[in-house]
């Protein structure tokens, strides 16, 4: 990592000779200047000890009562002072030798030392590890200093880096895309900012540049990228802010397969800064698939318990849930959680509730014990041929615990596919700095929306249905597959994008089927189907989730490790104190009045 950050040229431009963390036995002999943070300050049997630490590493110094003056500065130092200190680099006596740090070898004897900056006491140790994430986020400027956050912003940036180089070196330009702007349909809530000069009208910020980087391709810049935030106001979760940046791209003259390639490309060169070779091409796997086996359109395969269907094999059984569900048209389903074999029964009523959260009307198990015995409240309703059938479906094997869910097939795989996931992690099949990458492709254009009892469109209304797929418009048009596609890293949604339509009649079709008459259309984004009378070449492209990327390929459990100044789960900043009140005055010159 230090390599890559150029850690020496923290020298250049400065007040000081060397970077802490870089001296090495190389530099011994050399009179040198270091500047930095106090790390540990140790009295020793009349010599005192300080670790000074700059964003390269650190550095030991020691003082010898000798030297009066810089001693009795040492004397008065605390931890995180900031120091000016001079000194010659020294090799460390046999047996101080410290082999875990970069710098172990060697120690700089100070000569002078100054006094930049005082500090408090910190509310914690800045090597130690908090566990409390509101101080950490309320003190960011503290947090933000310890090596590990410290590590994490640096390699955002190396992962920047790369993308940028890569998207220059195939003619990629970067442009930017206005913050104050119209809503752009990408499925959640509009932040609002109230206009001053123009009364009660509202900018709303983008939800995604979606609509500009179109615009631009009919402008012929023909590949576009940006580092964009987007804003949404959505429940926030573990890898959810209410802003959030995305690798922006678009490209004309471009056909699904070539996106596709274009984007491993960029994922390889961006894992490579953690030294992670990803084999290209990715694996494809049709949303369809993706639902039925995993029960989700982000599955997780760095694990199996693949779900299997049994429908056909329970169809005559005894076992009058299973029997009935398949006679009227449901599926029967299952999945062997590897190992479980031994769950008490109030572990398997722990999965049943979870089970029941997801909508299961019930958890049917069969436990096949280390002798091959089955352990079952519904075994004995089948028949031997029946239970042999439906264990080498599920490549079950002695230990296994074969778990079952009877239900219209979407809602059979939805829970089945949470409790893998649960179980994944209850087990602990997951190895740490493993990562599974695969395409979900063949989307389909339109959900069903329950509560509006209307069709919204699954990516964004932009999305080109698959050609073969266009007469099923009119008669069918929940069946309608489309040129979307999502990468998929490890269970989590990286990036997803389509080909766009970039015909005008065929974008009026699609916002008449999610209930968007031309008016409301015209009204929203007339000025891109405006664009489109002027000669639209076909493009596409995807935005990749730079924050979940990055969260991905350091291991971090939320994307707030990889962000420097993330919101809490209410999207509050805990450090600036935003969201905030503004003064009467304020509010006045908006023309807003608070109910
Ligand atoms: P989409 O809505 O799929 O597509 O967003 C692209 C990617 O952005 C990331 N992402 C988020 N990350 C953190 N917090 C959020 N609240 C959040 N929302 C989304 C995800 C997601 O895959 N305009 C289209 C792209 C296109 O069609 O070109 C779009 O925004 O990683
Ligand atoms: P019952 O006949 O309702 O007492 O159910 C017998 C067993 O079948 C119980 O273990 C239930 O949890 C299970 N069960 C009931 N409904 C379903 C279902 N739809 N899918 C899977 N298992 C079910």
């Amino acid at each position: 990592m230090e390599k890559l950050a150029n850690m020496d040229k923290l020298a250049k431009f400065s007040m000081r000779t060397n970077a802490c963390g870089t001296l090495t036995k190389q530099n011994v002999g050399e009179e040198v200047v270091l500047c930095g943070w106090v790390q540990t300050r140790r009295d020793h049997g009349g010599l005192i000890f300080l670790d000074l630490r700059d964003r390269s590493g650190i550095a030991q110094v020691v003082v010898d009562p000798s030297r009066e003056i810089a001693f009795e500065t040492a004397r008065k130092v605390r931890s995180e002072y900031v120091l000016y200190v001079t000194g010659v680099v020294k090799a460390r006596p046999e047996g101080a030798v410290n082999p875990n740090l970069p710098t172990g070898e060697v120690e700089v004897e100070a000569q002078g030392i100054k006094i930049l900056s005082k500090s408090k006491t910190p509310p914690f140790e800045i090597d130690g590890s908090p566990t409390d994430e509101s101080l950490r986020l309320r003190f960011r400027y503290l947090d933000l200093r310890r090596s590990e956050m410290q590590r994490n912003l640096i390699m955002r940036h190396e992962a920047v880096k790369r993308v940028r180089n890569y998207l220059n070196d195939n003619a990629f330009i970067e442009i930017e895309t206005p913050m104050l702007t119209k809503s752009t349909p990408e499925g959640a809530r509009d932040f609002l900012v109230p206009s001053r000069l123009v009364p009660h009208h509202f900018y709303a910020l983008p939800q995604s540049p979606q609509l500009f980087k179109e615009v631009l391709m009919v402008s012929g810049f023909e590949r576009y990228y940006q580092f964009a935030r987007a804003f949404r106001d959505e429940d926030l979760r573990a890898d959810r802010q209410p802003e959030h940046t995305q690798i922006d791209i678009e490209m004309s003259f471009v056909e699904e397969e070539g996106i596709l390639e274009m984007v491993e490309g960029l994922i390889k060169d961006v894992f490579e800064v953690v030294g992670v070779e990803i084999e290209t091409p990715i694996r494809r796997m049709e949303h369809d698939e993706a639902i039925a086996k995993y029960g989700t359109d982000k599955p997780d395969l760095r694990y199996g318990m693949e779900i299997e269907d049994i429908s056909d094999i329970v169809e005559n059984a005894g076992f009058k849930v299973f029997a009935d569900t398949v006679k009227s048209g449901g599926v029967v389903r299952g999945i062997a959680a590897v190992g479980c074999a031994s769950y008490s029964r109030s572990q398997i009523e722990e999965l049943t509730e979870h089970a029941a959260s997801q909508g299961a009307k019930g958890l049917a198990w069969i436990a096949i014990e280390q002798e091959g015995n089955l352990r079952s409240p519904i075994a004995k309703f089948f028949e031997e041929d029946q239970l042999e059938a439906i264990i080498k479906r599920l490549r079950a094997k002695p230990g296994d615990l074969m778990l079952f869910v009877a239900d219209k097939p979407k809602k059979a795989s939805t829970v089945l596919g949470a409790l893998r996931i649960r179980l994944a992690e209850e087990i602990g099949l997951i190895k740490p700095g493993e990562f599974k990458l695969m395409w979900l492709v063949n989307c389909p254009l339109f959900d069903w929306d329950e509560t509006e009892e209307r069709l919204t469109p699954n990516h964004h209304p932009f999305t080109m249905p698959r050609v073969e797929d266009i007469p099923l418009l009119d008669t069918d048009p929940l069946k309608v597959k489309s040129y979307a596609y999502d990468i998929v890293i490890n269970g989590t949604e990286v990036g997803g994008g389509s080909i766009r339509i970039h015909d005008t009649e065929l974008q009026e079709k699609i916002f008449g089927l999610i209930g968007l008459n031309m008016e409301e259309a015209r009204e929203k984004f007339g000025f891109l189907l405006d664009a489109f009378e002027y000669g639209a070449p076909p493009h596409g492209g995807l935005a990749i989730g730079l924050d979940r990327l990055v969260a991905i390929l350091l291991q971090k459990k939320t994307i707030r490790e990889v962000i420097a100044f993330p919101k809490t789960q209410t999207g509050s900043d805990l450090m600036t104190g935003a969201p905030d009140t503004v003064t009467d005055q304020q509010l006045r010159e908006v023309h807003i009045k608070l109910s």
